[in-house]
This record gives C-alpha cells, structure tokens and sequence, in this order.
C-alpha cells in the first residue's frame, strides 16, 4: 500500500459562524469539529497528520495535542494556499495525501476509507468526495463535462445562474497524489471573486494536464455538511445526535426519545440500558449493562456501574458503582467515587468524595473532601465543613459509623467506626470508634412560659 497521509484545513477564522470562538473548536454533540476530523482520519492507516493552523492557532493545537503535526498558514489566502502550507512536509514524499476541511464533522472513516479506495484502484492524480445535495447553496459545485468526467469545481460566487444549479456539490475533502498536488498548487491563481487560491481549482489544472482526475460521490449528503455558519452548526448537531443515537439503540440502548436525548461520539453504553426524555451524557462516560439515567440528566465523564440509577441529577468526573441510586437532583461533582449499593438521594451534593460500598446520604447533603466507609448512614441535613476559608480539609467517616441529621462535620476530623454522632451535633474533635458523639447545648423546657407571655400580652 503506498504511503498515506492527511491535511487538515483549519485556519480559518469563521467569519460567517460570529464568534468569539474559531469556527472549528465549536463543539457538535459535545466534541470540536475538527476533532472529529482528526478522530475519523485516525481510523485510517496514517503515516503522518498535519494541521493548518493560523486564527486561534493556539487553541487549536491545545485541543488536537499530539494527535497531529501543526504548519502554520500566517494569512489566510484560500483554501490552496493553506495546503501550500504542508509542501516541505509533503512534497518530497511518495504517496496520497487525504485533504479535509476542518468544519466537517459528519465525515466518517469508511467514506474517506472508499474515497482512497476508489483513488487506488483508479490510480488518480486526484479523487473528489461529492455529494448530491437537495440545497447546494454556498457549495463549490462539480461540473462534469459530457463524457461524465470532472471537469473543475466552481465556487457559489463564481458560478453562473446555469452552475449554480447543479446539485452535485464538492464536500471539501480530496485525496491527491503528492508529488501532483504540490505541483499543481503553484499554478493555482487567486482570479476569482473571493481573490482567494482556492484548492478545487487543482482539479482542473490536473485535468488540463490530462491527468486522471476522478469523483466518489458518497451516498450521505449528511456526511458532508460543511459547518460555516450557527445554523449549519445546529443542523450538524442534529444529524450527529440522530447518528449516535441510533447506532446505540442498534446495540441494545432503549432511548425513550432520542430527539430530547444528547450523547456524546465517545460514550459508551452497556445492552438494556435505559435513557429517559432530557439527558446530556458527553465526554469520556461508560455507562453499564442494565442502568436507568434520566429524566433529565447531565452526565460528563463519568463510569456508571450495572443497574445503577440516575434520576434528574449532575454527575461529573466520577465512579459510580453497581446498584446506586442517584438523585432525584443530586450533584456527583469530580473526583468523587462510589460504591456498589450507595444511595445519594435528594438535594445531596457530593464533591472530590469516596463512598464505601453500601453507605448512604439519602437527603439534603453536603459531602465533600471526604473519605466515607462502608455501611454509612448520612442523616438528613449533614454537611462536611471543608473550608476554613483559606484550604479545604478531609473528613473521615469510618465504616458503619451513624451520623445523626443537621450535623456538621468541621474538617479535619474523623468518626471513628461504628461511632454514632448526635442529631444536631457540630463535631469538631475525632470521634472514637463506637461511641456516641453529641455536640450541641442541652435542653431546657420553661413550664408555663407560654401562659405567662400572654398574661403579659394582656395587660
Ligand atoms: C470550501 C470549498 C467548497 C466546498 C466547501 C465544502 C474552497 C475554495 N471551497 O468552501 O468548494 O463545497 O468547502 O464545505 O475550498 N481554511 C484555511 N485557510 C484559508 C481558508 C480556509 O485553513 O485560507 C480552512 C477553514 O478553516 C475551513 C476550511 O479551510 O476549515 C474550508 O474553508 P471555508 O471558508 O469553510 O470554505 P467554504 O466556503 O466552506
Ligand atoms: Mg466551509
């Protein structure tokens, strides 16, 4: 196989998106574009990935680390002169070069991988992906001369009343022999309305040169929506979503209503598990065989055990275990790790805390920089008194240790295992194991008292 390799376009400011922003960093279902791109293209056999950067260069290369190579296209002159870019890189190089446009984000792997198929097996200087599209408005149009073979590509403001017509549109993605591609690009000049190098002219100078030049049209127009614009970023979430969906769904996901029910590209979801209207799952999330999340809840990086349940809560950067009950309304907040058979209930607030098998805060709950055991009980009210103001501090509670409602727990402290600590209490010394804590002033009832103050009302 001859060698492959891929260039990201993503220097561009995105004028038509009205950031602040750069256009390719806007997230589809959660993920930046141009992420998407670089995870697609990483499905194929790469030897190397460049990207072009210029506006917001920074971030880009924050976001994409070391998943690419980075050139730098210090103005922006058109779509030809960023692949220029990537000549002392690629020219010298024997092989096929993929070119993807950063705003992309519906490409999948198995198109570019047909894309190069086709190019292979056509032994093409160049090979076009198009689309049919119902709307072509703002797409370079393919134009074919009458043997059926490309013939150039015009861009929407360049194109006659007759072009703009045409329904078969370029997608922006290519693949190039070489050593033809970088040769070509010299000659591309920027005569155009847009005054711009565009990359599709390549196309027809290689043509010119009697070169095989040649086009795969995929069957998913959707594939090749090219975001430039808020509502094109809304209509690439949607058929993303629509995309994720149905492939869990396919595996054995019930989605009650897949049009409420927001995924993210990484997640993974185990068979027969339940996701209710109103969810937002992203990031990195595992979600096991047989749990039940949602109605309505945000979920981002988290692993959640089997036949755990979720209901109407936030959980972030957390371990949940197998059998836990989650909410309703409860806050997972990061770093924090649960048992198998925990149960955070209601209004319970959880931050950088672990929860041995089997405790439990079923209701209106602060718990956080703690180290809770196993067989925990969390009465109603308890909050964990972390910050002094200037550091947070832990709180230990030890294995079946009782801690009666309303109490507070000023860290650092421990309660000791099997201890008890008072409704009401306000610990601020360790509590041994096994015995019962109680920190709060005794009562005293004053016989008579309310008689007495309406005498006084009286008179
Ligand atoms: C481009 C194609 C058009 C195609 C469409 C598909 C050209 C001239 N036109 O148009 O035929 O139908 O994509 O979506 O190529 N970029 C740079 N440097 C630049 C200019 C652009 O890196 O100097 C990057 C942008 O960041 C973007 C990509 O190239 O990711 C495409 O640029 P964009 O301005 O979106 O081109 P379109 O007008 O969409
Ligand atoms: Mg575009």
């Amino acid at each position: 196989m001859t060698n492959r390799y891929a260039v990201v376009l993503a220097a561009g400011q995105g004028t038509r998106m009205k950031s602040k922003l750069y256009k390719v960093l806007h997230p589809v279902c959660g993920k930046p574009m141009v992420q998407h791109v670089v995870d697609q293209l990483n499905t194929l056999d790469l030897k190397e990935l460049i990207t072009v950067v210029g506006f917001g260069a920074e971030k880009v290369q924050d976001q994409l680390g070391e998943d690419s190579h980075y050139v730098i296209q210090e103005e922006q002159l058109g779509t030809g002169h960023a692949v220029l870019q990537a000549e002392d890189i690629l020219a010298d190089k024997e092989g096929t070069t993929v070119v993807v446009c950063g705003d992309t984000p519906l490409l999948t792997g198995k198109t570019l991988q047909n894309l190069l198929d086709q190019h292979d097996v056509q032994n093409a200087k160049a090979t076009i992906l198009t689309a049919h599209a119902e709307d072509p408005t703002g797409y370079g149009r393919v134009i074919r001369g009458g043997n059926g073979q490309v013939e150039r590509i015009v861009e929407q403001k360049d194109a006659s009343e007759e072009e703009q017509a045409i329904q078969e549109i370029n997608t922006g993605t290519y693949c190039f022999d070489n050593a033809a591609l970088f040769e070509a690009l010299k000659n591309v000049s920027n005569d155009n309305v847009q005054g711009e190098y565009y990359l599709p002219d390549v196309i027809e100078i290689l043509k010119d040169q009697s070169e095989i030049v040649g086009a795969y049209q995929t069957p998913h127009f959707s594939e090749s929506l090219g975001v430039n614009d808020r509502v094109a970023l809304s209509k690439a979430e949607k058929l993303m979503k629509q995309r994720i969906n149905e492939h869990h769904m396919r595996s054995g996901v019930t989605i009650v209503d897949p049009d409420q029910t927001y995924i993210g590209p990484d997640v993974t979801i185990g068979q027969d598990v339940v996701i209710y209207p109103g969810c937002v799952i992203e990031g990195e999330t595992q979600i096991s065989d047989d749990a039940v999340v949602g109605p309505h809840s945000t979920i981002k990086d988290c692993h959640i055990g089997k036949e755990t349940v979720v209901k109407q809560s936030v959980a972030a950067n957390s371990r949940i275990g197998e059998r836990v009950q989650i909410g309703p309304f409860a806050h997972i907040r990061p770093q924090s790790s649960l048992g198998d058979d925990v149960k955070v209930g209601n209004f319970v607030e959880v931050k950088k805390a672990t929860f041995g098998n089997g405790s439990k805060a079923s209701h209106l709950s602060y718990i956080g920089d703690a180290d809770v055991g196993s067989g925990v009980n969390i009465g109603c009210g308890t909050i964990t008194v972390n910050y002094d103001g200037e550091n947070k501090h832990l709180t230990t509670i030890e294995n079946d240790a009782f801690i009666g409602c309303n109490s507070n727990l000023i860290a650092p402290v421990t309660v000791g295992e099997g201890a008890y600590v008072a409704a009401g209490s306000t610990i601020n010394e360790d509590v041994p194991a096994e015995a019962l804590s109680i920190a709060r002033s005794r009562q005293t009832n004053k016989e008579g008292y309310a008689s007495k103050m309406k005498s006084i009302k009286k008179d």
